[in-house]
């Protein structure tokens, strides 16, 4: 018997009324994209281009699940508790799938890299599995979908960059925006599964990045975050004269594009991270002064473990580099790891050390989470219980949340750059916006807009948050 096709929306209406042009007949009968999007900014970054494709092949995005013609998950496979989010997500989605058997899901980023047709085969409501490397390929795969096949593609590319792809900047509050200027990584931290799902480092070309800057920048944006999972060792060589531009000079010249637009970036590796990159920081007021560190850990032979190339020593001498040319005014954040394979009361002690020695303005704190095929999972044993690192993770946010408190005291009375970023969520009263150093600040909203640059004199803190007053609107001149 002759399997029945089920139409497209387009597909009817071709047929039905096949000279209407699809711009004459109107968004409303476009085809409807959800998507939902789990883990680093990067994956972020990365649903943004998602959307681009998707844009540029007939459909529209819709934020009202119930209306989609397809769900996207874009997923993060670096704990085991990122990967079960996802699974809760697709349990709760087969329940819309009974009610609506047209509606299509697809599994797209890191998880989808990891699993691969193991995500079709165990989570039958999944239609697409689609790798970080392969969203080029979405309309190819969205045919198969409509002819009623599954259809996947984890093909990882050592070039892949989508350099020439215009994101669509999703949820956007129109003043910031991410800007991934590589992809991949090439270290082999042995607890981290990103290797294997993002595949081999790659970094893109010097001027798309720029350009996209540029362009934002002339839309109106005011803050750019450049992301990569290492951004020291962005390389980027220039065929044409042989040129190769290194990550310091491509922040220089994102910097260089306006003194009204602000630069951040994310992650800095501490083996990686030179006093170049320093010094250009020094020497841009625009760029601000944050410098995501990850340590993981502070003990040297728990880092050797973790194969992080670095020890003790080197990290903190890293650390003082950066009071050396920065002072004191730059914050520094980190990532730690309770509980990774034999970490011994002593080496978790160490942590904490390490913690006192830089007092971290904020911290991303995580418990070991085992992930199969990486070097850990493969070498070492998982064999610090769950509820010693638990305790052990406890000691870590305990800590740092005073350090954070304490930090964010000692800028009561100093007067800081804001950049406001919209109404606060906690009042209609008061605005917010974040400080060259990451603070988030909130003041009463006077007649400000989104978008300003103000002086904020700081009066008030918690742990989180920095409260002021706005002293001073910035002309753009003055900054
Ligand atoms: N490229 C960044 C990290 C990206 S992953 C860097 O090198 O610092 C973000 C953070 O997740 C890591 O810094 C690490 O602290 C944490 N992480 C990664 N794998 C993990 C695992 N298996 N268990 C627990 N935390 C993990
Ligand atoms: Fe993972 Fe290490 Fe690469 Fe960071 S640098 S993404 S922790 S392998
Ligand atoms: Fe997660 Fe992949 Fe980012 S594993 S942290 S979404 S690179």
């Amino acid at each position: 018997m002759q399997e029945l096709k089920v139409l497209s929306v387009e597909e009817k209406l071709n047929l039905d009324i096949p000279r209407i042009s699809k711009e004459v007949i109107g968004a409303e009968f476009q085809k409807k994209v959800y998507l939902e999007s789990y883990g680093c900014q990067m994956n972020f970054a990365d649903t943004e281009i998602i959307l681009s494709v998707m844009q540029q092949n007939g459909f529209t995005s819709t934020s009202n699940i119930q209306s989609a013609d397809l769900i996207f998950l874009n997923t993060c496979s670096i704990r085991e508790n990122a990967e079960q989010k996802v699974r809760n997500r697709l349990e709760h989605l087969r329940g819309l799938k009974k009610k609506n058997p047209d509606i299509k899901i697809g599994v797209l980023g890191c998880m989808a890299e990891r699993l691969k047709t193991k995500l079709i085969d165990e989570e039958k409501v999944v239609d697409l599995v689609v790798g970080p490397d392969a969203y080029r390929d979405l309309p190819n795969l969205l045919g198969e979908v409509d002819e009623g096949q599954k259809a996947i593609n984890v093909f990882l590319s050592r070039e892949e960059t989508y350099a020439d792809i215009e994101p669509v900047r999703l949820n956007s509050n129109g003043i910031s925006a991410f800007i991934s200027i590589m992809r991949g990584c090439d270290n082999m931290c042995s607890f981290c599964v990103v290797p294997y799902t993002r595949g081999r480092e790659r970094s893109r070309d010097a001027s798309s990045i720029l350009n996209e800057a540029k362009d934002l920048f002339n839309k109106g944006f005011k803050e750019v975050t450049l992301l990569g999972q290492n951004v020291d060792s962005y390389k980027w060589k220039d065929e044409s004269n042989g040129v190769v531009v290194n990550f310091a000079q491509l922040l220089s010249s994102v910097a260089d594009i306006n003194l009204q637009l602000r630069v951040r970036f994310t992650t800095s590796h501490p083996k990686d991270m030179t006093d170049e990159v320093l010094k250009t920081m020094a020497a841009h007021p625009n760029i601000c002064k944050n410098i995501h560190l990850p340590a993981q850990s502070g003990n040297s032979a728990v880092l050797d473990r973790m194969n992080r190339t670095y020890d003790r020593e080197w990290y903190l001498e890293r650390i003082a580099s950066i009071k050396r040319i920065l002072g004191d005014d730059c914050s520094i954040t980190t990532d730690t790891i309770a509980g990774f394979c034999g970490e011994t009361e002593a080496e978790h002690q160490d942590t904490l050390s390490l913690m006192d020695i830089v007092q971290y303005d904020y911290a991303y704190m995580f418990a070991y989470s085992e992930r199969p095929n990486t070097p850990a999972a493969k070498k070492l044993k998982d064999d610090v219980s769950e509820e010693v690192k638990k305790r052990r993770l406890q000691e870590i946010i305990q800590l740092q949340s005073k350090h954070s408190f304490e930090r964010n005291k000692l800028a009561i009375g100093k007067t800081h750059e804001v950049l406001i970023e919209g109404f606060s969520k906690r009042s209609a009263e008061h605005m917010c916006g974040r400080d060259g150093r990451n603070s988030m600040v909130v003041f009463p909203k006077g007649d400000f807009t989104k978008g300003n640059y103000v002086l904020v004199r700081i009066d008030d803190c918690t742990s989180a948050t920095l409260l002021g007053e706005v002293v001073e609107i910035l002309e753009p001149h003055k900054r």
